[in-house]
């Protein structure tokens, strides 16, 4: 028997679903009577773990076992997140320092699991029943200024590199009423900006009548003090016309899409299982910019997929050059156990991999420099979500989500106007010109 945990820590890695479980978890566990910390010392510490590549999870077991108090013992230890629903059981084989281990389905049982342990157990759930936690968490209460929100999780596209669809099950879509109810209680409680969570978010369909991502970002634009709308992450093949006319009628949904293409090869995307060809996402893109001609697009890239030549890679290249991505994220291709990718034969050599990878963001940086400079100058809304490092600095967020840095009296959560002066690949400067009266945006819903 040990003592029930006074104080915790929740650490997310990876994306930012994990980062809104873990703070639903944070909810909880306030909820039932702990206390967040965000020191060392705390008595329960919960790793809340990626999977999508090798070193994220390799990172969440040196962190388990590196987890000591300042008196030297050490914390009861909850590995949750996509390595925990991987790992099962097997996590308490892999380190004897893991207490309990919670799959990202059944993290509502989180308290009874620390009193398990607490009983001198080794809990283990890693069920995936079809979102029964949502139910059994507490209502959201405070929000900082941007809030997630996940309306959709699992994926059912299985491409061929991706552990999701093993670790966060199958596309499943939390009820409408829910998610509106989810949204306004985020508002009362601070929010001014919501993101949209879902591991295929474009796929969400409301378990009743079908309601897509289209009318959900409708509604949700009809909430008052609610200024700005996002979400990610998204499928190319879920880009419906819907969806896209709504970028061209909803004024809160900012004009910026995450819409991973992966690698401009077609025969690298066929082998990926990705459903779409580098020309069919060039045509869906052709028209979300017909619809909001001012949009900024992001992507996820990957290189050295098994197979990928020097000429693959360089329909990666011209993609990126078609497309002009305000912003990406590129990594080298790692094998997941169990992916058909991982039994693919070509691997891509180690420094051939890594050369790639740096030429390809090197380009994505020129791209997103080029997109940054072509904003200096303008009249722009920032939401403000953190203080700078410079005494009266402050950083907020443009409609195309670049971080503004800009001296002003304003609080986390304002919105001001800036000019913006200068431009670096990730970020912008800029001078304040007056405080934003009400919103900078009209609904159209
Ligand atoms: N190796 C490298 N990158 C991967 N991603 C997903 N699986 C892998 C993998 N096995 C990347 C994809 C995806 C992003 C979230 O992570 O680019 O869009
Ligand atoms: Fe993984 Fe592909 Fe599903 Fe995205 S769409 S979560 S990359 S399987």
């Amino acid at each position: 028997m040990t003592d029930l945990p006074l104080t915790f820590r929740i650490k997310s890695f990876g994306c930012q679903m994990n980062v809104y479980d873990g703070e639903r978890m944070s909810e909880l566990l306030a909820a039932n009577g702990m206390t967040a910390t965000a020191s060392d010392d705390a008595d329960l510490v919960v790793l809340n773990t990626c999977h999508i590549r090798e070193k994220a999870a390799d990172r969440a077991y040196s962190d388990v076992g590196r987890l000591k108090r300042k008196d030297g013992s050490r914390p009861m230890v909850a590995l949750a997140g996509c390595v925990a629903q991987a790992e099962g059981a097997e996590a308490k084989k892999r380190s004897q320092s893991v207490d309990l281990v919670v799959g990202p389905q059944a993290y509502h049982r989180l308290p009874e699991m620390v009193a398990q342990v607490a009983a001198g157990q080794r809990p283990v759930d890693t069920d995936m029943p079809a979102i029964a936690k949502f139910g059994a968490l507490p209502p959201r209460r405070r929000s900082g200024p941007s809030a997630f929100l996940t309306v959709q999780e699992g994926c059912d596209k299985f491409c061929t590199y991706c552990v999701v669809p093993y670790t966060r099950g199958a596309e499943i879509s939390r009820p409408f009423g829910d998610i509106v109810a989810e949204a306004q209680a985020l508002v009362e409680g601070g929010a001014r900006e919501i993101t949209l969570l879902g591991q295929n978010v474009n796929a969400y369909a409301d378990g009743q009548d079908g309601s897509g991502l289209d009318l959900l970002i409708r509604f949700i634009a009809r909430i008052d003090g609610l200024e700005r709308i996002r979400y990610t992450t998204s499928h190319p093949a879920d880009m419906t016309g819907a969806l896209i006319a709504a970028h061209g009628e909803v004024d809160k949904l900012m004009p910026y899409l995450h819409l991973p293409v992966q690698s401009g090869s077609d025969r690298i995307l066929k082998a990926m299982n990705r459903s779409h060809s580098a020309d069919s996402y060039l045509r869906t893109l052709e028209k979300v910019r017909a619809a909001r001609p001012d949009i900024a697009i992001s992507g996820d890239f990957i290189v050295g997929f098994p197979g990928e030549t020097e000429k693959d890679f360089e329909d990666t290249l011209a993609i990126v050059d078609a497309v002009g991505y305000a912003s990406a994220y590129s990594f080298k291709y790692s094998p997941r156990p169990g992916t058909p990718a991982a039994s693919m034969e070509g691997a891509v050599e180690a420094h051939v991999m890594d050369e790639r990878l740096q030429r390809l963001q090197r380009r994505l940086a020129e791209h997103s420099l080029t997109f940054n400079r072509a904003t200096i100058g303008k009249d722009l809304t920032i939401l403000i979500d953190r203080k700078g490092r410079l005494p009266g600095q402050m950083i907020g967020k443009t409609q195309w989500l670049q971080s503004v840095f800009v001296e002003t009296d304003a609080k986390i959560g304002d919105m001001v106007e800036v000019t913006t002066t200068h431009a670096l690949p990730n970020s912008l400067g800029g001078i304040l010109r007056r405080p934003a009266s009400q919103s900078d945006s009209k609904v159209a819903a």
